[in-house]
């Protein structure tokens, strides 16, 4: 997630907007800039890496008179991880910085080429500073060239542009990505994508909506609705405990990341779904060329995410697809032959054993591709081509939306390659793509069922342990909550295909022995019921997971009635998410470090 700061005022800029992208850090980002204007010249800094390098690049400058002032740490999703990739970007006498994805920057940046413009970066950001400083050649004031600018741009984006002819203004717009602006009795303005930059400065702050634009200066705060009538600031006042403000109010970092999926796995599918078409500018169509098998490679939840991908590329892609638990397949000799596509699956894209995995596919010749969610890791400076989930940083160990956006991605990638290889009718393509975009909706936690899972947890703190079970995609998913649950509440947890419970796990069945029972109404929901009910026969305490109700349940946990399996994949997943949460909750763990782990496992 990239994180956004503005100032306005007297004091000394520089640092305030140092400081503001320092409690912004914990977004995570692999590269930051600064733009001053002040007695109408203009300074920017940029670096790449953390913070210390910035500041480094502008211990020398100095802000001492009013200026205004915009600062940004890049959380890479449109190229790589550079000085030139950093914001803010600059046009000729403007400078940008920007939170989201510009979809139609592609568009935007071929007309701009075609009359002329030189773009420095590969960033989607970009368009927005150029085609600013062209409408501004013929709009009567630098607000109406902004404004036509923001009705230009299609996507999410939080944004702040400052120009040289409007030295003392600061022109905001805000859709689909957060950002708010505080005042104080100093007539200063500050932005930021979150509050904490904003604690210590601001006795008020105004959370901006989607669709609001505008701009300050030392007198106004003007802002104005999508339709561009003009509203007044809702302030409210700012809280003061800056961790709390870092997790926006949730209780852990792991549960805000819960909330987060809906955003962030919308921001996976920008720019990659078109009616009937699954797109990865990111990737060669050649790469696929003389490849007859998909190996998948990963650990943990990247594994069990890798194993929903083996059901789905077989399904949609008619494509052999084999799967490796990275630390196994580091010493088993194995047989790689260069028909194969390597793929590697890795949330930190540091996890060493799947980084060795890598390399030994790589020096037996094979294509390599990774799914990872963190620019310029090891991993995907050294695979041949890349796919970025898209998830911002992930905070707690245990992983949620990181599985949430590497699934979403195998999802658009089989359909991808269903595409490529004509396996799929387009009608059918065009049917889970519309299901694609039905996700961001599947996975917003509804009160209502978060509470009755808190209710619920205070039962499931015992026993001698749980089975998490479900049929095809659905077992990955098994395997996924019991992992969640064990990372977390420290209680044993396992997860298995439905169908094994009669080859010698259901001798555990009693009442003490937890099974949580995924029942999907639209895959294999018979089979998964019977096998659910040979348990309950057995007494053992049974919580169904399911649009349909189960009455052989102890307990029963409703999701909606949806279309299709894979969204009551992604229902579920919630489900377990916040299960395994308030199960650890009430056993007074420490949910977002659990003991003995480590967010990246970089040793063997
Ligand atoms: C996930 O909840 C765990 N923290 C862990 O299994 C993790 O998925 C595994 O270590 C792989 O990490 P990676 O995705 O960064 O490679």
């Amino acid at each position: 997630m990239c994180g956004i700061v503005g100032y306005l005022g007297e004091k000394n800029s520089k640092e305030i907007l140092l400081g503001g992208l320092k409690e912004l850090e914990y977004r995570g980002y692999d590269s930051a800039g600064i733009a001053v204007l002040q007695d109408g010249q203009f300074d920017s800094f940029k670096a790449i890496g953390k913070l210390v390098n910035l500041e480094e690049k502008t211990k020398d400058f100095v802000t001492d008179k009013f200026s205004i002032g915009i600062g940004h740490t890049r959380w890479a999703t449109h190229g790589k991880p550079t000085e030139l990739n950093a914001h803010p970007h600059l046009g000729s006498e403007s400078y940008v910085v920007h939170n989201g994805i510009i979809e139609n920057y592609a568009e935007l940046k071929k007309e701009l080429i075609a009359e002329g413009v030189t773009f420095l970066s590969q960033t989607d950001t970009e368009v927005i500073v150029h085609q600013f400083e062209k409408n501004l050649k013929t709009a009567n004031s630098a607000f109406d060239a902004f404004k036509t600018t923001i009705s230009q741009l299609e996507g999410a984006y939080a944004t702040l542009l400052v120009t040289k002819g409007e030295e003392e203004t600061i022109f905001f717009a805000k859709h689909g990505s957060p950002m708010l602006v505080g005042i104080n009795a100093e007539n200063e303005k500050y932005f930021a994508s979150s509050d904490t930059p904003l604690i210590g400065h601001c006795s008020d702050v105004n959370y901006f909506e989607d669709g609001d634009f505008g701009y300050v200066t030392p007198d106004e705060l003007a802002i104005f609705d999508v339709t561009g009538v003009k509203k007044e600031p809702v302030f409210q006042k700012l809280s003061t405990n800056k961790l709390s403000a870092q997790k926006d109010g949730f209780r852990f970092f792991m549960e805000k990341e819960i909330y987060e999926q809906s955003t962030v796995i919308a921001d996976t599918l920008i720019g990659r779904l078109c009616d009937a078409e699954v797109l990865f500018d990111e990737l060669d169509p050649t790469l696929f060329d003389g490849i007859n098998e998909i190996k998948l490679c990963a650990c943990g939840t990247s594994y069990h995410s890798a194993l929903t991908a083996t059901y789905l590329f077989e399904r949609h892609a008619k494509v052999k697809t084999s799967i490796e638990v990275a630390s196994e397949f580091r010493y088993r000799d194995p047989i790689m032959t260069k028909d194969t596509l390597f793929v590697v699956i890795s949330q930190s894209g540091e996890t060493a054993d799947t980084l060795e995995t890598l390399k030994m596919a790589k020096a037996a010749g094979l294509k390599t591709l990774v799914i990872c969610n963190v620019d310029n890791s090891s991993m995907v400076r050294l695979a041949d081509a890349c796919i970025l989930t898209r998830a911002g940083v992930e905070k707690g160990v245990a992983s949620t939306k990181a599985f949430a956006t590497q699934v979403t991605v195998f999802w658009m990638m089989s359909l991808y390659l269903a595409g490529l290889k004509k396996a799929l009718p387009q009608e059918e393509i065009a049917r889970q793509i519309a299901l694609l975009r039905e996700v961001p909706a599947s996975v917003k936690v509804e009160d209502e069922m978060h509470e009755k899972i808190k209710r619920l947890s205070k039962r499931y703190l015992h026993g001698h342990g749980f089975f998490f079970i479900g049929r095809d995609v659905f077992y990955p998913l098994a395997l996924e909550g019991a992992l969640k649950l064990k990372e977390i509440s420290y209680l044993h947890a396992e997860g298995y295909p439905s169908g094994e419970m009669k080859h010698g796990p259901i001798a555990l069945a009693d009442p003490e022995l937890f099974t949580i029972a995924l029942l999907p109404q639209h895959l294999l929901y018979e089979k998964a019921k019977s096998n659910v009910e040979e348990l309950s026969a057995r007494d053992s305490t049974i919580c169904a997971i399911s649009s349909i109700a189960f009455d052989k349940a102890d307990d029963f946990i409703p999701i909606n009635e949806c279309k299709d399996y894979m969204l009551e994949f992604f229902e579920m997943m919630v489900v377990l998410q916040v299960l395994s949460l308030e199960i650890s909750v009430r056993l007074g763990n420490d949910v977002d470090m659990p003991r003995n782990l480590a967010k990246s496992v970089t040793v063997e």
